[in-house]
Parts: C-alpha cells; sequence; structure tokens
C-alpha cells in the first residue's frame, strides 16, 4: 500500500534515473492526464523538459490560451505551441474512416514532435500522459483474442523510425488517481476535475470528413453545452459531457425561413474509468434549454439530439 505523496515521489526517482541529464520532449493536449504527467516530469528534471503544445485545430474553445496561462505564467515550464492547424486540416481532407482520422492524426503529431524536437536540440524522450485504461482497451478489449475498438493514438502506432523512447509515468494509474496526483503537485480541484479529451479531438466528434468550418461549428456548440452543465452545477457529477455534428443536414424552420442545416449530438456519461458508462439522466427542461440555445445561437445547426447509449454496447466517443 502507498500513498499519492509516495508514489509521486517514487516516479520522481524513476524519471530522474531514466532520464539521467538527457532531454524530454511532452506532448500536451489541454487534458489532465498530459498535463499532470509534464509538471511531474518537470518536478524531476527541471528544465531539461520543453513541453509542446500542438494546436492541431481540433481543440476546445479556448482551450489553447488555457494552457498557454496554466504553462506559461502559472508554472513557468517551457511550452513551445506548434501552429498546426493548416498541416492537420490538408491531411484530413476527404479522410471519413473513423480508423484513418485517428492513424492520421497520431502519425502527423509524431512528426510534428520530431520536428519540434530538433528544434530544441534533439530530445531523447518523448513523454505521454498514458494511463492505465488506454494500454489495455488499446490491446484488447474483452480479454480475449485481441480486438482494436479503436487506436487510441498516444499508444498504438507510434512509428518504427522514431527516434526517441518513451517516458509514460501515468502507465499504472487510473484517472481518479490522476486527479489525485495532480492534487499532489498543486493543481486546483477545477483543473484536475476537468473532463477528458481524447487526442484526436474533436476529428472524432465530427463522423465524416472533418474541416475547418465543421470544427468551428461544434466548438461553438460544445462551449454552450459546457456552459450550461457548468451552470446547472452538473459538471462535477459528470465523467465526460462533449457535442458532436453530425454530417447529415435535415429540415428545419426558423422565424418563417425554412432551413436545412447539421444535426447536432450532445452525449454525457458517468463512468469511474472509462471503460464502461452509463448514460447522465438530464431532466428534460435542461435539455430543453440547451437545444434551445443552440438552435438559435449555432448558424450550421438546426437540431438537436441527445445521446442515450451506455457504454458497452456504445464507445463514450462517437468514433
Ligand atoms: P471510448 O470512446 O473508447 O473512450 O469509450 C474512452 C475514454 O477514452 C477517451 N479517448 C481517448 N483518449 N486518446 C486519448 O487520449 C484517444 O485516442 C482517445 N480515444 C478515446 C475518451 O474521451 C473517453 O474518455
Amino acid at each position: 500500500d502507498w500513498t499519492m505523496a509516495e508514489y509521486k515521489d517514487a516516479k520522481i526517482a524513476e524519471i530522474r534515473e531514466q532520464v539521467g541529464d538527457k532531454k524530454v520532449i511532452c506532448g500536451l493536449s489541454g487534458g489532465v492526464d498530459s498535463s499532470v504527467a509534464a509538471i511531474l516530469i518537470h518536478e524531476a528534471i527541471g528544465d531539461q523538459l520543453t513541453c509542446v503544445f500542438v494546436d492541431h485545430g481540433l481543440l476546445r474553445m479556448n482551450e489553447r490560451e488555457q494552457v498557454e496561462t496554466l504553462f506559461r505564467d502559472h508554472y513557468n515550464i517551457p511550452l513551445v505551441v506548434v501552429d498546426a492547424e493548416a498541416r492537420f486540416m490538408k491531411g484530413l481532407a476527404g479522410v471519413t474512416d473513423p480508423e484513418k482520422k485517428r492513424k492520421f492524426i497520431g502519425g502527423e503529431f509524431i512528426e510534428v514532435f520530431d520536428e519540434e524536437s530538433g528544434r530544441v536540440g534533439g530530445a531523447d524522450f518523448l513523454a505521454q500522459g498514458t494511463l492505465y485504461p488506454d494500454v489495455i482497451e488499446s490491446v484488447s478489449f474483452t480479454g480475449g483474442p485481441s480486438v482494436t475498438i479503436k487506436s487510441h493514438h498516444n499508444v498504438g502506432g507510434l512509428p518504427e523510425r522514431m527516434n526517441m523512447k518513451l517516458v509514460e509515468p501515468l502507465r499504472e494509474l487510473f484517472k481518479d488517481e490522476v486527479r489525485d496526483l495532480g492534487r499532489e503537485l498543486g493543481l486546483n480541484d477545477q483543473f484536475v476535475g476537468r473532463h477528458p479529451f481524447p487526442g484526436p479531438g474533436l476529428a472524432i466528434r465530427i463522423p465524416g470528413e472533418v474541416t475547418k468550418e465543421r470544427c468551428d461549428i461544434l466548438r461553438k456548440a460544445d462551449a454552450i453545452y459546457l456552459e450550461e452543465i457548468r451552470n446547472a452545477g452538473l459538471y462535477d457529477a459528470i465523467w465526460q459531457a462533449f457535442a458532436v455534428l453530425l454530417p447529415v443536414k435535415t429540415v428545419g424552420v426558423m422565424g418563417d425561413q425554412r432551413t436545412y442545416d447539421n444535426v447536432c449530438g450532445l452525449r454525457a456519461v458517468t463512468s469511474t474509468d472509462g471503460m464502461t458508462a452509463d448514460v447522465y439522466p438530464f431532466d428534460a427542461s435542461f435539455l430543453t434549454r440547451v437545444s434551445t440555445r443552440i438552435v438559435n445561437e449555432v448558424k450550421g445547426i438546426n437540431r438537436v439530439v441527445y445521446d442515450y447509449t451506455s457504454k458497452p454496447p456504445g464507445t463514450i466517443e462517437w468514433e
């Protein structure tokens, strides 16, 4: 049995041992996992660590600014922000298959890291916030014959030619333990309580082709949904809530005008580790309020539906 303080000290020693005086580059996603991994590694090896945040254009509203504030202003950790939106959108053009999207995004991430590591003078290690459930789900879902449900881009798909070795200090932990570790490292409750966000970002919340225009529409709907969840005091009772944008157009009426726009899906689940999940049972009045706001405020969406599927048989993300 160990406490989180002991775990932290043990991991810091382990990281120092593994890394020596070499350089580490850490990919931040904006989420809790990669942030906790980065802050832990920074405690261990200080400015031998450089964080890289890839703005792939698949982020939530204001996410980039939040990461910059936390790492630069609060923790004073060296941070490189890479503007890679154009490059990702170009590569995603015409891609509709979920696994192809994931493979492209994972591969492109590694390319960007490799380039940035060259720029910081050659990093020998790549740090990632991989958790225990990521490791298992990428290998086998049932424990039986290995079936890939989804290629989590921070686990699978690392190209053979990648020059860096991995540092993954959270690989044995579940989400709630990562949150405890985050608090141990001085992160506030609001930050450690953030809902998980997948590495491939909004791309796996837009079935079909991903475009900048679709990402912009989805970002607005998602921000309204989360604002209403926070205002209702429900954020912490939910494991993960997000909007998805369906590549399906339906007919509606606004004022006396016909509309023909996309459908927005809303997802909210409770879970302890993301491996199984139950649908969050919102009041009908809450869903009506969110739906009304999204249709009124987001150009490009004229219908909102609520996803009532638990995991299994659904997964949390739509792709
Ligand atoms: P699924 O959709 O598989 O998601 O039920 C389970 C949990 O994992 C997150 N997720 C990911 N996280 N990289 C990540 O870092 C990924 O590629 C990825 N895909 C899914 C998902 O948001 C949920 O919390």
